[in-house]
């Protein structure tokens, strides 16, 4: 794992987050992560939805490579979890929210009449004890080109940036892709670790947290 990436909010590794020479990103105090969901998603060209096609994601055969980060960030502390119903839970879940996405997301593929518009994010590790404000579903505005990235899964920085609200301490995202949840810290004046095993992605990363500070632009 090498340094890749440094400003006065986000450090980014370039490297597995799991084995022998990953750096200690699991010394953040919330982990805010998106990892392999362990479902084989790749993609086929679709010209009529304006999406190209993708080999796929890293180590996204099974849900091991999640579960060993899980397994070595542990249960004391909070993890936001993104997730999906097609595949195992990770452990200890104790509460699931639901992101509900943009209208015009979940289209191409969906045979039943209904869209696949809706991700689960997996609540696990000690959260502090709140009264029940806030609905389990977060919704996004505006249409999937609002927090579309050269990264087919970028998640908008808007629904980032509500889970990290509500959170104090620096943000670890191990699987960081496009580096949402690194902008979305970094836009809040959070600290935030991230890693990610392609370089591309690395690349992509850097270049979007090098831009404006203040993104509030994305979809919310
Ligand atoms: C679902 S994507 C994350 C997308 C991200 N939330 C965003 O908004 O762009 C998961 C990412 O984990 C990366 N990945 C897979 N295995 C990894 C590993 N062992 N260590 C670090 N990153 C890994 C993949 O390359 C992929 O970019």
């Amino acid at each position: 794992m090498s340094l890749y990436y440094q400003d006065d909010f986000v450090t980014l590794y370039h490297g597995s987050c799991v084995g022998d020479d990953a750096e200690p990103w699991w010394t953040a105090d919330v982990l805010v992560t998106d990892p392999p969901y362990g479902i084989a998603w790749k993609k086929g060209q679709n010209n009529a939805a304006g999406s190209n096609a993708h080999a796929g994601i890293k180590n996204d055969h099974d849900a091991s490579v999640r579960d060993a980060a899980l397994a070595i960030w542990g249960s004391t502390r909070p993890a936001f979890v993104f997730g999906s119903f097609r595949a195992p839970f990770p452990a200890g879940v104790k509460q699931t929210l639901v992101w509900q996405k943009p209208v015009d997301a979940g289209v191409v593929g969906s045979t039943t009449g209904y869209r696949t518009d809706t991700e689960l994010i997996f609540l696990t590790g000690k959260h502090p004890k709140r009264p029940p404000s806030r609905s389990s579903v977060l919704t996004t505005g505006g249409g999937v080109s609002r927090y579309r990235t050269e990264h087919p899964h970028s998640k908008p920085t808007g629904l980032l940036e509500n889970l990290i609200e509500w959170t104090t301490g620096t943000i670890a995202d191990p699987f960081a892709g496009s580096g949402s949840t690194l902008v979305a810290a970094k836009a809040m004046g959070r600290k935030a670790i991230g890693v990610e095993l392609e370089e591309r992605y690395c690349e992509l990363i850097a270049k979007r947290c090098a831009q404006d500070v203040l993104d509030f632009g994305m979809a919310s």
